[in-house]
């Protein structure tokens, strides 16, 4: 018998929704796609309807909605950790008490109001290390593995070892709020002047420009790291279970002075913190992987959580070689938990058989909106949109290729939207790796923002190791390695000197690689290997970029503006592309370019840049 299983994420950050149909992923997307609210955290109103549309079903005929997590043992946390601290912690107490109170505490009344109180069926709360847990190793390639599971933290959980086998996952260890590795990363997040719960990656990409020289500090006091990987947090120096901030004014104290203000200049002090904490999170992350080792015996581990975004720990952890196979889910964030609730319901609970094939089953993460041709030349013929039509694919990927060849920058929209936060040939930016201008062209003139971190590549998945120092598939853009030694340059006595200005735009704009942009100071890349089975045209246009130019690899940066969540619809699409300085714009089959597209004026620009608060 079919079953039709929907899951649900929200209010925390990066709601979505997930439909799984007989153990198959239909479809999932985030909340912030379509309202075009960043990580929004409202109920998934209409990433369930794009589900149920997806999957041609109305919410009478689904089976069960799962929530994922469980938010009464949530309620039990933010409780128990209140009358620990009270009356200190009494305004953010106060501050979260509303949304409970109307909202979380009446989940099922919620869900069924959302769902036009036409779903009349069970509704079931899975754990929320669980979902995580689920999230990873159902989609997996493997039959066993070894579960790690690591994020800021679920009801009372914030990092799980878990093994699971066929159907079945069981969680084997945990670690427990308030001690946490993820709370202890945003911390430093928060500390530095980046946003918590989206800046994390901005900290992973400055610590290549410092020294890892507070190491023993935060290890002394801050955090007694244990040999399995476990942790105990010293909250004299974190207000995060009382306050309104991650750290306090001894955190302060030990660091020289107080946190760093958002957007000022970024220090050396910064630089150091961000290689510091970072060191230690790949120092917990392979002991607890060591840990997970010895509890299951396994050769393959699958890895989910926030923390599982950070793809520079996950190649240390690939490379220690504690695992022979590491499979890392690209929603490893919330969102992903309405993806591995639904899975968790269809095995572990129906016990429904699954197969392994070898390959994994999130089909490229492309599980969101796709627009057919008909709806994109429609929308452009009402617009009065000029663009060029390619009924022959081969056509159109010439003129692409030929585009980016010539330095220009192309919004390419493509087939369905990813699943995750990363954009991953769907709705991406891309542009040629080898111009030594497309780093701060694409910073610059089209995201705008002054980033010190480098663009990420993709590659041909046949030519990964010939690039860099990676010997298998990365689809998901979650590994980081080095640039091959042989596509290095060697620098000039000027280069070497401004690899130490202060302007570390400066340093990334150092041309270290014969692929400048997509190097970082350290010479390593985040990698995404591209192939034909997940990426279809992608792969083909990438085929034909190296036919012309004899290079496999390329830029790839998400399909938005600074602050704005990644395009979605070719509307979303057609907005980026004429507020900003793209060059050309790729809708399914339709090419157009800047140059023939009337003249947008400042203030439109501006009026659509405003639109996104800073990220
Ligand atoms: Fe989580």
């Amino acid at each position: 018998m079919s079953r039709k299983i929907l899951g649900i994420s929200a209010f925390y950050h990066d709601s979505a929704a997930a439909l799984v149909v007989d153990g198959r992923l239909v479809a999932a997307a985030q909340e912030e796609r379509f309202t075009r609210i960043k990580h929004d955290f409202n109920f998934p109103t209409n990433a369930v309807d794009y589900c149920l549309k997806e999957g041609k079903i109305t919410p009478e005929q689904l089976d069960y909605v799962v929530f994922y997590d469980k938010p009464f043992l949530k309620f039990d946390r933010l409780i128990e950790t209140y009358l620990a601290y009270a009356p200190s912690g009494l305004r953010s107490f106060m501050m979260a008490m509303p949304l409970w109170l109307k909202t979380k505490l009446h989940l099922p009344r919620e869900i069924r109001k959302a769902i036009n109180g036409r779903y009349k069926g069970p509704i079931v709360y899975t754990v929320h290390h669980e979902s995580h847990a689920a999230s990873c190793f159902f989609p997996s390639p493997y039959e066993e593995a070894a579960i790690l599971t690591m994020d800021g933290v679920g009801e009372w959980d914030t990092a799980t070892i878990g093994h699971g086998q066929g159907n079945k996952i069981s969680l084997l260890k945990s670690l427990e709020f308030p001690h946490s590795l993820g709370l202890l990363y945003s911390a430093f997040t928060y500390f530095t002047g980046f946003r918590v719960n989206s800046g994390e990656y901005k900290l992973m990409g400055l610590a290549p420009y410092g020294e890892p020289k507070y190491v023993k500090e935060i290890l002394e006091n801050l955090v007694d790291l244990k040999e399995d990987g476990s942790l105990a947090m010293n909250m004299e120096y974190f207000s995060y279970c009382e306050g309104l901030t991650m750290t306090n004014s001894r955190f302060d104290a030990l660091f020289g002075g107080p946190p760093r203000k958002a957007e000022s200049a970024i220090t050396q002090r910064e630089m150091d913190l961000a290689a510091s904490i970072q060191a230690v999170t790949e120092e917990v992350v392979l002991r607890m992987a060591r840990t997970a080792q010895k509890l299951t015996g396994s050769k393959n581990l699958c890895l989910a959580g926030g923390v599982a975004l950070n793809c520079v720990a996950n190649g240390k952890l690939l490379r220690a070689g504690i695992f022979d196979n590491v499979f890392i889910t690209p929603a490893s964030g919330d969102a992903g938990g309405a993806l591995g609730a639904a899975l968790f319901v269809h095995y572990q609970l129906l016990e429904n058989q699954r197969a392994t094939n070898g390959g994994d089953t999130l089909q490229g993460s492309f599980l969101g909106p796709r627009y057919s041709n008909e709806e994109i030349r429609s929308f452009l013929d009402k617009e009065g949109v000029k663009y060029h039509f390619f009924a022959d694919e081969a056509e159109l990927l010439g003129k692409v290729a030929q585009a980016m060849k010539e330095e220009k920058v192309v919004g390419w929209f493509q087939g369905r939207m990813e699943f995750g936060p990363r954009a991953l040939g769907g709705r991406s930016i891309i542009g040629d790796a080898r111009s030594e201008v497309m780093q701060s062209t694409m910073n610059l003139r089209i995201k705008y923002r002054e980033s010190f971190r480098p663009f990420a590549p993709c590659v041909l998945a046949e030519d990964v190791a010939q690039y860099f120092e990676l010997d298998r598939e990365s689809p998901y853009m979650l590994l980081v390695a080095d640039v091959r030694k042989e596509l290095r340059c060697d620098l000039t006595k000027e280069q070497r000197q401004a690899m130490k200005d202060p302007d570390l735009r400066k340093r990334v704009n150092v041309k270290r690689s014969s692929l400048p942009a997509i190097t970082h100071v350290d010479m390593s890349a985040r990698i995404q290997t591209v192939d034909e089975a997940r990426h279809g045209r992608y792969y083909r246009l990438m085929k034909e970029f190296k036919r012309q130019t004899g290079c496999g690899v390329i830029i790839n940066t998400s399909f938005n503006i600074r602050g704005e969540p990644i395009v979605c619809t070719p509307q979303d699409a057609y907005r980026c592309f004429v507020a900003t300085e793209m060059d050309v714009l790729v809708l399914e089959n339709c090419i157009l370019y800047k140059s023939e597209q009337p003249q947008q004026d400042a203030s439109t620009r501006k009026s659509y840049i405003d639109t996104f608060k800073l990220d």
